[in-house]
Protein backbone atom coordinates (compact mmCIF):
# COMPACT_ATOMS: atom_id res chain seq x y z
CA UNK A 1 0.00 0.00 0.00
CA UNK A 2 2.50 2.28 0.72
CA UNK A 3 4.53 1.56 -2.47
CA UNK A 4 1.09 2.44 -4.27
CA UNK A 5 1.10 5.86 -2.48
CA UNK A 6 4.22 6.39 -3.14
CA UNK A 7 3.86 5.83 -7.02
CA UNK A 8 0.26 7.88 -6.79
CA UNK A 9 2.50 10.51 -5.21
CA UNK A 10 5.31 10.97 -7.70
CA UNK A 11 3.29 10.87 -10.44
CA UNK A 12 0.62 13.39 -9.52
CA UNK A 13 3.79 15.21 -8.50
CA UNK A 14 5.02 15.44 -11.67
CA UNK A 15 1.95 15.64 -13.50
CA UNK A 16 1.60 18.75 -11.70
CA UNK A 17 5.03 20.53 -12.25
CA UNK A 18 4.40 20.41 -16.26
CA UNK A 19 0.92 21.26 -16.12
CA UNK A 20 0.93 24.69 -18.41
CA UNK A 21 -2.17 26.27 -17.49
CA UNK A 22 -4.78 26.33 -14.85
CA UNK A 23 -7.69 23.80 -16.67
CA UNK A 24 -4.62 21.38 -17.15
CA UNK A 25 -4.11 21.83 -13.18
CA UNK A 26 -7.61 21.21 -12.40
CA UNK A 27 -8.04 18.36 -14.75
CA UNK A 28 -5.07 16.85 -12.88
CA UNK A 29 -6.80 17.61 -9.36
CA UNK A 30 -9.54 15.23 -10.66
CA UNK A 31 -7.68 12.92 -11.64
CA UNK A 32 -5.94 12.37 -8.34
CA UNK A 33 -8.19 14.22 -5.47
CA UNK A 34 -11.59 13.62 -7.13
CA UNK A 35 -14.57 11.69 -6.38
CA UNK A 36 -13.65 8.83 -8.55
CA UNK A 37 -9.95 10.09 -8.38
CA UNK A 38 -6.84 7.93 -7.65
CA UNK A 39 -6.85 8.30 -3.89
CA UNK A 40 -10.70 7.91 -3.57
CA UNK A 41 -9.98 4.68 -5.04
CA UNK A 42 -7.24 3.51 -2.32
CA UNK A 43 -9.52 4.40 0.35
CA UNK A 44 -12.36 2.24 -1.20
CA UNK A 45 -9.92 -0.62 -1.12
CA UNK A 46 -9.20 -0.10 2.61
CA UNK A 47 -11.78 -2.93 2.93
CA UNK A 48 -9.22 -5.22 1.97
CA UNK A 49 -6.73 -3.80 4.73
CA UNK A 50 -6.13 -5.42 7.73
CA UNK A 51 -8.42 -3.84 10.30
CA UNK A 52 -5.16 -3.20 12.84
CA UNK A 53 -3.63 -1.68 9.50
CA UNK A 54 -6.48 0.76 9.00
CA UNK A 55 -5.84 3.79 10.95
CA UNK A 56 -2.39 3.43 9.74
CA UNK A 57 -2.65 3.17 5.82
CA UNK A 58 -5.75 5.73 6.23
CA UNK A 59 -3.23 8.28 7.72
CA UNK A 60 -1.00 8.02 4.83
CA UNK A 61 -3.62 8.18 2.50
CA UNK A 62 -4.53 11.45 4.30
CA UNK A 63 -1.01 12.85 4.17
CA UNK A 64 -0.32 11.80 0.53
CA UNK A 65 -3.56 14.02 -0.17
CA UNK A 66 -2.45 17.08 1.77
CA UNK A 67 0.87 16.69 0.07
CA UNK A 68 -0.40 16.71 -3.16
CA UNK A 69 -2.97 19.77 -2.25
CA UNK A 70 -0.32 21.61 -1.16
CA UNK A 71 1.37 21.63 -4.05
CA UNK A 72 -1.23 21.59 -6.14
CA UNK A 73 -2.29 24.84 -4.23
CA UNK A 74 1.40 26.27 -4.63
CA UNK A 75 1.71 25.54 -8.42
CA UNK A 76 -1.65 26.90 -8.97
CA UNK A 77 -0.46 30.40 -7.63
CA UNK A 78 2.56 30.19 -9.85
CA UNK A 79 0.72 29.59 -12.58
CA UNK A 80 -1.93 32.47 -12.04
CA UNK A 81 0.63 34.75 -10.96
CA UNK A 82 2.71 34.17 -14.72
CA UNK A 83 -0.42 34.44 -16.34
CA UNK A 84 -1.11 37.63 -15.10
CA UNK A 85 2.06 38.76 -15.47
CA UNK A 86 1.32 37.53 -19.09
CA UNK A 87 -1.79 39.68 -19.58
CA UNK A 88 -0.65 42.87 -17.88
CA UNK A 89 2.39 42.48 -20.39
CA UNK A 90 0.16 42.28 -23.73
CA UNK A 91 -1.85 45.07 -22.21
CA UNK A 92 0.87 47.08 -21.47
CA UNK A 93 0.09 51.03 -22.99
CA UNK A 94 3.24 52.96 -23.96
CA UNK A 95 2.70 56.23 -22.45
CA UNK A 96 5.99 57.65 -23.82
CA UNK A 97 4.72 57.33 -27.23
CA UNK A 98 4.08 60.75 -28.52
CA UNK A 99 0.08 61.92 -28.64
CA UNK A 100 -1.97 62.31 -31.71
CA UNK A 101 -1.48 65.74 -32.39
CA UNK A 102 -5.00 67.83 -32.24
CA UNK A 103 -5.63 69.80 -34.95
CA UNK A 104 -7.42 72.69 -33.55
CA UNK A 105 -8.83 75.14 -36.20
CA UNK A 106 -7.38 79.19 -36.55
CA UNK A 107 -8.89 82.34 -36.29
CA UNK A 108 -9.18 83.77 -39.89
CA UNK A 109 -7.46 87.03 -40.78
CA UNK A 110 -10.99 89.16 -40.94
CA UNK A 111 -11.67 87.84 -37.50
CA UNK A 112 -8.29 88.57 -36.26
CA UNK A 113 -8.27 92.32 -37.52
CA UNK A 114 -12.32 92.86 -36.39
CA UNK A 115 -11.59 91.80 -32.76
CA UNK A 116 -8.39 94.11 -32.84
CA UNK A 117 -10.51 96.95 -34.33
CA UNK A 118 -12.93 95.95 -31.23
CA UNK A 119 -10.72 95.95 -28.92
CA UNK A 120 -9.80 99.60 -29.75
CA UNK A 121 -13.31 101.10 -29.53
CA UNK A 122 -14.14 99.39 -26.36
CA UNK A 123 -11.21 100.21 -25.26
CA UNK A 124 -12.34 104.34 -25.90
CA UNK A 125 -15.91 102.72 -24.20
CA UNK A 126 -17.95 101.89 -27.29
CA UNK A 127 -20.14 99.21 -27.58
CA UNK A 128 -20.51 96.52 -30.35
CA UNK A 129 -23.56 96.33 -31.57
CA UNK A 130 -25.07 93.87 -34.69
CA UNK A 131 -27.49 94.92 -37.10
CA UNK A 132 -29.57 92.58 -40.09
CA UNK A 133 -27.77 91.58 -43.32
CA UNK A 134 -31.42 91.15 -44.98
CA UNK A 135 -32.05 95.12 -44.47
CA UNK A 136 -35.09 96.93 -45.94
CA UNK A 137 -33.91 99.81 -48.70
CA UNK A 138 -35.30 102.76 -45.77
CA UNK A 139 -32.71 101.97 -43.48
CA UNK A 140 -29.96 101.34 -46.33
CA UNK A 141 -30.56 103.96 -48.40
CA UNK A 142 -33.61 106.31 -47.53
CA UNK A 143 -33.07 107.21 -43.67
CA UNK A 144 -29.21 107.79 -44.48
CA UNK A 145 -30.44 110.79 -47.52
CA UNK A 146 -29.94 108.61 -50.10
CA UNK A 147 -33.77 108.56 -51.92
CA UNK A 148 -34.55 106.69 -54.77
CA UNK A 149 -33.00 108.70 -57.89
CA UNK A 150 -29.81 109.13 -56.15
CA UNK A 151 -26.82 108.16 -57.86
CA UNK A 152 -24.96 107.13 -54.71
CA UNK A 153 -27.56 104.17 -55.33
CA UNK A 154 -25.93 102.77 -59.00
CA UNK A 155 -22.64 102.62 -57.07
CA UNK A 156 -23.73 100.54 -54.77
CA UNK A 157 -26.34 97.59 -56.33
CA UNK A 158 -26.95 95.09 -54.75
CA UNK A 159 -28.88 91.55 -54.52
CA UNK A 160 -33.06 92.92 -53.77
CA UNK A 161 -35.26 90.05 -52.29
CA UNK A 162 -38.04 92.54 -53.09
CA UNK A 163 -38.21 95.89 -54.03
CA UNK A 164 -38.36 96.97 -50.17
CA UNK A 165 -36.01 94.56 -48.77
CA UNK A 166 -32.36 93.69 -49.95
CA UNK A 167 -28.67 92.48 -48.79
CA UNK A 168 -27.64 95.69 -47.20
CA UNK A 169 -24.13 97.51 -49.20
CA UNK A 170 -23.52 98.90 -45.77
CA UNK A 171 -23.17 98.64 -41.97
CA UNK A 172 -24.52 102.65 -41.97
CA UNK A 173 -27.97 101.34 -41.41
CA UNK A 174 -27.11 100.15 -38.27
CA UNK A 175 -26.43 103.69 -37.30
CA UNK A 176 -30.08 104.55 -37.78
CA UNK A 177 -31.89 101.70 -36.31
CA UNK A 178 -29.67 102.71 -32.93
CA UNK A 179 -30.56 106.37 -33.26
CA UNK A 180 -34.13 105.16 -33.40
CA UNK A 181 -34.01 103.38 -30.22
CA UNK A 182 -31.42 105.04 -28.34
CA UNK A 183 -31.10 108.24 -26.87
CA UNK A 184 -27.74 109.86 -26.91
CA UNK A 185 -25.01 109.86 -26.07
CA UNK A 186 -24.19 107.22 -28.27
CA UNK A 187 -21.10 105.55 -28.63
CA UNK A 188 -21.04 102.33 -30.94
CA UNK A 189 -19.32 100.16 -33.59
CA UNK A 190 -21.21 97.41 -35.52
CA UNK A 191 -19.13 95.21 -37.35
CA UNK A 192 -20.87 93.18 -40.07
CA UNK A 193 -21.28 91.57 -43.87
CA UNK A 194 -22.29 93.86 -46.24
CA UNK A 195 -23.05 92.87 -49.98
CA UNK A 196 -22.73 94.70 -53.55
CA UNK A 197 -23.35 92.76 -56.99
CA UNK A 198 -19.70 93.36 -57.72
CA UNK A 199 -17.45 91.20 -59.95
CA UNK A 200 -14.62 88.99 -57.97
CA UNK A 201 -11.26 90.32 -58.44
CA UNK A 202 -8.36 91.11 -56.39
CA UNK A 203 -9.76 94.11 -54.92
CA UNK A 204 -13.81 93.10 -55.21
CA UNK A 205 -16.22 90.64 -53.71
CA UNK A 206 -19.64 90.29 -53.60
CA UNK A 207 -19.65 90.17 -50.27
CA UNK A 208 -17.43 91.58 -47.61
CA UNK A 209 -17.30 93.22 -44.47
CA UNK A 210 -17.12 96.83 -42.73
CA UNK A 211 -16.88 98.05 -39.29
CA UNK A 212 -19.36 100.90 -38.82
CA UNK A 213 -18.94 103.86 -35.96
CA UNK A 214 -21.16 105.84 -34.88
CA UNK A 215 -20.73 108.84 -32.02
CA UNK A 216 -23.60 111.08 -31.09
CA UNK A 217 -23.73 113.42 -28.34
CA UNK A 218 -23.84 117.19 -27.16
CA UNK A 219 -21.27 119.18 -28.23
CA UNK A 220 -19.40 116.57 -30.78
CA UNK A 221 -17.08 118.19 -33.18
CA UNK A 222 -14.43 117.28 -36.49
CA UNK A 223 -11.98 117.66 -33.51
CA UNK A 224 -13.49 114.46 -31.98
CA UNK A 225 -13.69 112.68 -34.79
CA UNK A 226 -10.33 113.91 -36.31
CA UNK A 227 -8.90 112.78 -32.56
CA UNK A 228 -10.55 109.18 -31.94
CA UNK A 229 -9.71 108.25 -35.41
CA UNK A 230 -5.96 109.25 -35.12
CA UNK A 231 -5.83 107.67 -31.89
CA UNK A 232 -7.56 104.38 -33.44
CA UNK A 233 -5.14 104.53 -36.35
CA UNK A 234 -1.91 104.71 -34.05
CA UNK A 235 -3.40 101.43 -32.00
CA UNK A 236 -3.98 99.82 -35.24
CA UNK A 237 -0.82 100.22 -37.36
CA UNK A 238 2.00 101.82 -34.67
CA UNK A 239 2.27 104.58 -32.33
CA UNK A 240 4.45 106.27 -35.54
CA UNK A 241 1.11 106.36 -37.88
CA UNK A 242 0.00 109.81 -38.85
CA UNK A 243 -2.95 110.53 -40.59
CA UNK A 244 -4.71 113.04 -43.29
CA UNK A 245 -8.44 113.60 -43.75
CA UNK A 246 -9.18 114.44 -47.59
CA UNK A 247 -12.81 116.06 -48.05
CA UNK A 248 -14.98 113.33 -50.03
CA UNK A 249 -18.32 113.47 -50.71
CA UNK A 250 -21.40 110.51 -48.59
CA UNK A 251 -24.79 111.20 -48.48
CA UNK A 252 -25.51 111.00 -44.93
CA UNK A 253 -22.41 113.21 -43.40
CA UNK A 254 -21.45 116.96 -43.58
CA UNK A 255 -18.83 117.35 -44.02
CA UNK A 256 -17.48 114.13 -45.72
CA UNK A 257 -13.96 112.91 -45.76
CA UNK A 258 -11.70 109.59 -46.39
CA UNK A 259 -9.02 109.43 -43.63
CA UNK A 260 -5.44 107.75 -45.17
CA UNK A 261 -2.64 106.43 -42.95
CA UNK A 262 0.79 106.81 -43.76
CA UNK A 263 1.98 103.69 -44.90
CA UNK A 264 3.23 101.42 -42.39
CA UNK A 265 5.66 100.01 -44.41
CA UNK A 266 7.91 102.68 -45.13
CA UNK A 267 6.51 105.21 -43.03
CA UNK A 268 5.66 107.81 -46.09
CA UNK A 269 8.86 107.53 -48.51
CA UNK A 270 6.33 105.66 -51.02
CA UNK A 271 7.31 102.10 -51.37
CA UNK A 272 5.16 98.84 -53.15
CA UNK A 273 2.62 98.92 -50.21
CA UNK A 274 1.50 102.27 -51.04
CA UNK A 275 1.83 102.20 -54.57
CA UNK A 276 4.21 104.83 -54.07
CA UNK A 277 2.34 107.19 -52.65
CA UNK A 278 3.35 107.13 -48.92
CA UNK A 279 -0.72 107.20 -47.94
CA UNK A 280 -2.99 104.51 -47.87
CA UNK A 281 -7.00 105.18 -47.30
CA UNK A 282 -8.52 103.17 -44.50
CA UNK A 283 -12.20 104.82 -43.86
CA UNK A 284 -14.60 106.81 -44.71
CA UNK A 285 -16.47 109.33 -42.37
CA UNK A 286 -17.76 112.75 -41.47
CA UNK A 287 -20.51 114.49 -39.01
CA UNK A 288 -23.91 112.57 -39.13
CA UNK A 289 -26.13 114.73 -41.68
CA UNK A 290 -28.69 116.54 -39.80
CA UNK A 291 -31.08 115.19 -42.01
CA UNK A 292 -29.97 111.72 -40.89
CA UNK A 293 -30.43 113.06 -37.28
CA UNK A 294 -34.01 114.32 -37.45
CA UNK A 295 -35.11 111.44 -39.74
CA UNK A 296 -33.90 108.90 -37.03
CA UNK A 297 -35.82 111.19 -34.29
CA UNK A 298 -32.86 112.71 -33.07
CA UNK A 299 -32.79 117.06 -32.76
CA UNK A 300 -29.80 118.69 -34.32
CA UNK A 301 -30.15 121.29 -32.28
CA UNK A 302 -29.13 119.58 -29.39
CA UNK A 303 -26.99 117.10 -30.51
CA UNK A 304 -24.38 116.42 -33.19
CA UNK A 305 -22.08 113.28 -34.23
CA UNK A 306 -19.58 112.08 -36.19
CA UNK A 307 -19.68 109.02 -38.27
CA UNK A 308 -16.94 106.32 -40.15
CA UNK A 309 -17.01 103.09 -41.86
CA UNK A 310 -14.00 100.99 -42.26
CA UNK A 311 -13.19 98.30 -44.86
CA UNK A 312 -12.55 95.37 -42.41
CA UNK A 313 -11.06 92.79 -45.80
CA UNK A 314 -8.73 96.20 -46.47
CA UNK A 315 -7.28 96.30 -43.22
CA UNK A 316 -6.79 92.68 -43.08
CA UNK A 317 -5.02 92.41 -46.25
CA UNK A 318 -2.84 95.59 -45.03
CA UNK A 319 -1.87 94.16 -41.95
CA UNK A 320 -1.10 90.47 -42.90
CA UNK A 321 0.47 92.54 -46.90
CA UNK A 322 -1.56 89.76 -48.60
CA UNK A 323 -2.49 91.01 -51.91
CA UNK A 324 -5.30 89.45 -53.36
CA UNK A 325 -8.57 89.45 -51.31
CA UNK A 326 -9.94 86.18 -52.69
CA UNK A 327 -7.36 84.23 -50.31
CA UNK A 328 -9.82 85.58 -47.69
CA UNK A 329 -12.74 83.61 -48.83
CA UNK A 330 -10.84 80.17 -50.40
CA UNK A 331 -10.65 78.69 -46.93
CA UNK A 332 -7.11 76.98 -47.37
CA UNK A 333 -6.00 76.02 -44.13
CA UNK A 334 -2.40 76.47 -45.52
CA UNK A 335 -3.46 79.73 -46.64
CA UNK A 336 -5.04 80.70 -42.94
CA UNK A 337 -2.52 79.07 -40.41
CA UNK A 338 -0.06 81.87 -41.40
CA UNK A 339 -1.76 84.51 -39.39
N1 LIG B 1 -20.99 103.39 -45.83
C1 LIG B 1 -19.89 103.94 -46.58
C2 LIG B 1 -19.53 103.00 -47.72
O1 LIG B 1 -19.89 101.87 -47.70
C3 LIG B 1 -18.70 104.11 -45.68
C4 LIG B 1 -18.90 105.24 -44.73
C5 LIG B 1 -18.48 106.52 -45.06
C6 LIG B 1 -19.53 105.04 -43.52
C7 LIG B 1 -18.65 107.56 -44.20
C8 LIG B 1 -19.72 106.10 -42.65
C9 LIG B 1 -19.27 107.38 -43.02
O2 LIG B 1 -20.32 105.96 -41.47
O3 LIG B 1 -19.46 108.39 -42.15
O4 LIG B 1 -18.88 103.43 -48.63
Amino acid sequence: MKDILEKIRKEAMERMESAENLDRLNEIRVAYLGKKGELTQVLKSMKDVAKEDRPKVGQMVNDTRAVIEERLEDIRQQIAAKQREAQLAAETIDVTLPAKKMRVGHRHPNTIAQEEVERVFVGMGYEVVEGPEVELDYYNFEALNIPANHPAKDEQDTFYITKDILLRTQTSPVQVRVMEKQKPPIRIIAPGRVFRADEVDATHSPSFHQIEGLVIDKNITLADLKGTLAEFAKEMFGPETKVKFRPHHFPFTEPSAEMDITCFKCGGKGCRMCKGEGWIEILGCGMVHPKVLKMSGIDPEVYSGFAFGIGLERIALLKYEIDDMRLLYENDVRFLNQF
